[in-house]
């Protein structure tokens, strides 16, 4: 698996400037079943309608046995098409697979499905822009227990199945036109236990968030975040993606710090660990440690920012969060509107290497 996909121009007529964090039809997905009997994964089936057939009783329905993965392909000016860190996504989907005893899935072949659905898919890779304006083509490994069972126990099948979407960006505009949004601390529910699966890709950690979501959302706040449910003193994440910060500094002379949460909670972001890499590259220094609330309270962040696969790294210019159970306060983050420079700075250099115009020291697109 060396080659670099074929070239395969953009789809023409496709309306590439509307394109929306959705799902568009495609020319189909990559399947392959694991079976108790042979004890592996099976060769891999194409599939070109969008629907699988189940059992009723599958386990990933009935009690929630479904991880996933996202990762992104870019069309580079050379025309060729290239992944942004697979490898990585690889190894977090079996951190997942086994917080819900599913089998491993070897590398080879997350990396061999990953190919083919965007090979088969090319022409809805976004025509190439350098800072990967015009989107990119989002791809969703999903593993579940397809298998049925009615006690509380593994199966003996298993799906992984690789489909993909052209997608823009999560939260407005892709590349690094995104613009500040602003973000409500949520009250009423906790999103991962302290000793619970907080760290892998649950399908289970998502849908319990979309009610919150939905009512900050209508609010006017279009993301939402999570504090420590042991505690509710310290930083976890937002719903979508994890929290990073940079801190506020006496002078603009001073090296910038970035100030990145640490606690089994917060997903274990593949994008979060290139934007370490990149600020380190950058020459600043990283905090990589618990982050109490009281800091965004006290305006300790200069620049706060949404990290993560479909979010890339949006802006964040306020946090709202409740001060009694009836009365809300707003810290405003930066100038309150705008993108600030530190983080437009790392997500140009993101963009950058993800569009193939920076230079990838890191190994990090894939194939070569
Ligand atoms: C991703 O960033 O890939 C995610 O899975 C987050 C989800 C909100 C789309």
């Amino acid at each position: 698996m060396s080659a670099a996909p074929k070239q395969i121009p953009p789809r023409a007529g496709f309306e590439w400037e509307k394109l929306a964090f959705d799902l568009y039809p495609t020319s189909g997905f990559a399947k392959y079943v694991w079976t108790a009997e042979t004890g592996e994964w099976g060769p891999v089936e194409w599939v070109k309608e969008p629907y699988l057939n189940l059992h009723v009783g599958n386990v990933g329905l009935n009690y929630g046995a479904s991880v996933f993965e996202g990762l992104k392909a870019f069309r580079h000016a050379d025309g060729h098409i290239r992944i942004f860190r697979p490898k990585d996504n690889a190894a977090r989907l079996n951190h997942s697979a086994d917080a819900v005893s599913m089998p491993a899935l070897p590398e080879e072949l997350f990396l061999e499905g990953v190919h083919l659905a965007v090979a088969r898919n090319g022409d809805l890779v976004p025509p190439h822009a350098p800072n990967a304006v015009n989107g990119s083509l989002y791809i969703r490994p999903l593993m579940f227990a397809s298998g049925a069972n009615l006690i509380l126990a593994p199966p003996s099948e298993f799906t992984f199945i690789v489909y993909v979407t052209p997608t823009g960006s999560l939260y407005g505009a892709a590349g690094t036109k995104a613009p500040a949004i602003d973000a409500f601390v949520i009250e009423k529910f906790d999103r991962a236990a302290p000793r619970g699966n907080g760290s892998a890709k649950l399908a289970g950690n998502y849908a319990p968030t979309f009610k919150h979501a939905a009512a900050a959302k209508k609010a006017g706040y279009p993301l939402t975040m999570h504090l420590d449910s042991a505690t509710r003193t310290y930083v976890d994440e937002f719903s979508t993606s994890n929290f990073l910060a940079i801190k506020k500094q006496a002078d603009a002379s001073q090296r910038k710090t970035l100030v990145v949460p640490e606690s089994e909670s917060i997903l274990k972001s593949v994008t979060t660990k290139a934007i370490i890499q990149i600020a380190k590259d950058f020459g600043w220094a990283v905090e990589r440690r618990r982050v109490l609330f009281q800091e965004v309270k006290d305006g300790l962040f200069e620049e706060v920012a949404a990290c993560g696969t479909a979010a890339a790294l949006t802006p964040v210019r306020s946090i709202t969060y409740h001060d009694s159970p009836e009365t809300t306060k707003k810290v405003s983050i930066g100038d309150g509107e705008n993108a600030g420079p530190g983080f437009l700075s790392i997500l140009t250099q993101l963009t950058g290497i993800q569009s193939g115009v920076q230079e990838d020291k890191h190994d990090w697109v894939w194939p070569k």
